[in-house]
């Protein structure tokens, strides 16, 4: 039998990260569920679709082929329609657009269900928003990762730094504020943690101690 781990949590976390690493110990296949909400976001905006055209986004979706390959690194790469999309669904306007995307029941429908059935095949660590509510509701763990907003705003803050882009701490913790109230607020599937989803904390954890904690909660199921 496959097993499952779940990780959801708000923006910037650190879950993919997380993830990635937790599924690499493992030998598990790391599935990224937001870079699939991310392909069908690049192709309303490739398309020329308004994104507040649900209408018009739900009568693509059967035009639409997203599929997961795996380098033999073991890193995850988006295809959309064959197309490897894996940098060009990293920009913030893709960001954007997977935001309101994925707000449409008719988008999640078809993604949770290329999800689940990527999960009954092999064992998976994914990671998103709705895991552990919707997709996996019988995952074997189940993790909440989150972090401080002051947190995620630094982390975030270095990143952009070391990209050479300027930028205003107190505007990046205004996004993530606003960001997670979204998340948390929207009608389909919104970020919630399940009563039975462990929590982990990791404002104060480096993410070697994020990884290790998460394996041991993994280990102790
Ligand atoms: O984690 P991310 O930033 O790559 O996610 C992109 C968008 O997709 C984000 O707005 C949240 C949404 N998302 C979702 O609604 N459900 C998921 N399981 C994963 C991501």
């Amino acid at each position: 039998m496959p097993y499952s781990i779940a990780i959801d949590g708000p923006a910037g976390a650190g879950k993919s990260t997380i993830a990635r690493a937790v599924a690499k110990e493992l030998g598990y296949v790391y599935i990224d569920t937001g870079a699939m909400y991310r392909a069908v976001g690049l192709y309303v905006l490739k398309k020329k679709i308004e994104l507040s055209d649900e209408k018009k986004i739900v009568e693509a979706l059967p035009l639409l082929d997203i599929s997961l390959s795996y380098d033999d690194e073991g890193v995850q790469h988006v295809l959309l329609n064959g197309e490897d999309v894996s940098s060009a669904i990293r920009t913030e306007r893709v960001s954007e657009a997977a935001s309101v995307v994925s707000q449409y029941k008719a988008v999640r429908e078809k993604l949770v269900a290329l999800q689940q059935a990527l999960a009954k095949r092999t064992s998976v660590v994914m990671d998103g928003r709705d895991i552990a509510s919707k997709v996996l509701p019988d995952a074997d763990t189940k993790i909440y990762l989150t972090a401080s907003v002051e947190e995620r705003a630094r982390r975030r803050a270095r990143e952009l730094q070391e990209k050479g882009e300027p930028c205003n701490i107190k505007a990046v913790e205004k996004d993530i504020e606003e960001r997670d109230y979204r998340d948390m607020h929207r009608a389909q599937s919104p970020l919630v943690r399940v009563e039975d989803a462990v929590l982990v904390d990791s404002s104060d954890l480096t993410i070697d101690e994020t990884i290790d904690r998460i394996l041991d909660i993994a280990m102790k199921r």
